[in-house]
């Protein structure tokens, strides 16, 4: 049966309907979730009471997950503002501050040299009081296509160093050394070819600290400049989270943010799984010929097939 698949947003972002994940879905269906997910780069299914086992099995029909920052023998992360025993964590914590750098623009485990491919979030603890603390996409293909030719000619060849260090600056957190030491800077090109669609998009985000061969502030500029456009009204979807949602995205082509809450207030706590990026696009410190990457991609992907 083909899927219900309903575009909600101008250029992307689609909900799903008449599926239950937590079943054994074949592989058809999988197939057919992957082309909606391609076409649309986000879906929304609702009413997705999963498991933390129940997810991961899920998330691993589309690829091989990141385990989380935190902790290596899990695949699932729970982001929200509750400490274990389910009270309220306190809003000033170290680890609040952390988490509050999701509230800026960003494209997952940009901080790493192969970042994220696809993000899946399921609302476990939503509390239907909450005014806000809605999340946004915005679609960076349609921003990316929008540009003026000059604009895309100027990016298409440079690579930027991505910190995590830099969005924390926002929030007040300072990586520890061990931190410092899990999670040094690393390299992207500002241009990617999407590996499934062939679309070049535009990589950007809260983690990009400089442009290699420019200064920090000509750097900045740039990035502010790009993203300021990118995430005009037009380019965005913004989603009011109900229970049980479960939100899945391309991390190549949308970039997300959560929105502010009040966190002393609502208790509010989604659980992250991630399936990891196929090949860094940068080595040593120079961008890799996008040929190659997808030749590399693809070789390890039928060497693990034979
Ligand atoms: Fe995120």
């Amino acid at each position: 049966m083909p899927l219900q698949v309903k575009r909600l947003g101008r250029t992307f972002f689609a909900e799903v309907s008449g599926l239950d994940l937590r079943q054994n879905l074949s592989d058809d269906t999988i197939a057919e979730i992957r082309a909606a997910w391609m076409e649309h780069a986000v879906l929304l299914f609702r009413g997705q009471q999963f498991t933390t086992e129940e997810q991961i099995a899920y998330s691993k029909r589309f690829g091989k997950l990141e385990h989380n920052l935190r902790d290596d023998n899990a695949f699932v992360a729970p982001l929200g503002n509750l400490n274990p025993d389910g009270s309220i964590r306190d809003p000033n914590s170290e680890q609040s501050k952390f988490l509050r750098a999701n509230q800026l623009w960003h494209s997952d485990s940009a901080y790493f040299a192969a970042p994220a491919m696809l993000s899946f979030l399921n609302g476990r603890v939503i509390d239907p009081a909450m005014p806000d603390g809605h999340t946004q996409w915005a679609d960076m293909l349609a921003a990316y296509e929008d540009l003026p030719q000059s604009k895309r000619d100027q990016i298409e060849d440079l690579v930027a160093m991505h910190d995590m260090q830099t969005s924390r600056s926002v929030t007040g957190r300072v990586l520890d050394p061990d931190e410092r030491k899990k999670w040094p800077p690393v390299y992207h090109r500002m241009t990617r070819i999407h590996e499934e669609t062939g679309k070049k998009i535009m990589y950007v985000g809260s983690q990009a600290t400089q442009v290699v061969g420019w200064d920090l502030a000509k750097s900045k500029k740039l990035f502010v400049e790009l993203m300021q456009h990118a995430t005009q009204d037009k380019y965005i979807y913004d989603h009011k989270w109900t229970q049980w949602d479960f939100v899945c995205w391309d991390n190549r082509r949308v970039v997300h943010r959560q929105r502010p809450f009040d966190e002393a207030k609502y208790p509010r706590v989604v659980f992250r799984s991630v399936v990891e990026g196929t090949a860094p696009d940068v080595i040593d410190g120079k961008g890799v010929n996008e040929l190659e990457r997808f030749q590399a991609i693809h070789n390890k992907q039928r060497a693990a097939a034979e």
